[in-house]
């Protein structure tokens, strides 16, 4: 009689253990923001704020080094350089004309610049100032500002070409 009442009162206790621990759980659902390495603000949307992860966070730093001068229309100088080029070069987050084109056509405009791409030769190729990596990160940023956001293709897009 007497184990019995323990055999009960054991399961009752793990029973409300098991339930505690799962709310626990669901309530530790992490804030993206609070894990990101940055943040950059939506340029379209001043009350979203969009986490950048490492890599994002590198090209965040490289970009407003080098490419915030023509690929924004604001730099942290002033107003940009871009209403002055004939192309106009794309702001850096303009997904709906970016996100058609794949990492690899981005990585060879940035590191041999617009004409080895038959573009605007006001492109500088960027291959003897940034490393791989840095261009890489650029490009990863790129894609987390994007507007409308940018998806991962199922399949890699080809290297020599738009589409
Ligand atoms: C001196 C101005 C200038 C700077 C600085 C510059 N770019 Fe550009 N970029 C251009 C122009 C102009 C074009 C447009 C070429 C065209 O459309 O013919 C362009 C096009 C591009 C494109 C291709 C998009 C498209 O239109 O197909 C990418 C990607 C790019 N730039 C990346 C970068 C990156 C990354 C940096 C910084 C490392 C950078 N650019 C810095 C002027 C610049």
């Amino acid at each position: 009689m007497k184990t019995r009442l323990i055999v009960v009162l054991l399961l009752a206790v793990g029973a409300s253990l098991a339930a505690s621990c799962r709310e626990k759980l669901t309530a530790a659902k992490p804030d993206p923001l609070s894990r990101a390495y940055d943040t950059e603000q939506d340029w379209n949307d001043p009350q979203r704020v969009i986490p950048l992860n490492y890599q994002q966070a590198q090209g965040k730093r490289m970009f407003y080094q080098y490419c915030v001068w023509c690929h924004a229309d604001a730099t942290p100088a002033g107003p940009s350089n871009r209403s002055n080029l004939n192309p106009a070069p794309l702001l850096a987050n303009d997904g709906s004309a970016l996100n058609s084109l794949s990492d690899d056509y981005l990585r060879n405009i940035a590191t041999l610049g617009g004409s080895a791409v038959g573009k605007s030769a006001l492109m500088p190729p960027w291959g003897q100032t940034l490393k791989q990596d840095d261009i890489d990160a650029v490009i990863a940023f790129y894609r987390a500002i994007a507007q409308p956001p940018y998806q991962v293709p199922a399949r890699p897009g080809p290297k020599y070409s738009v589409r």
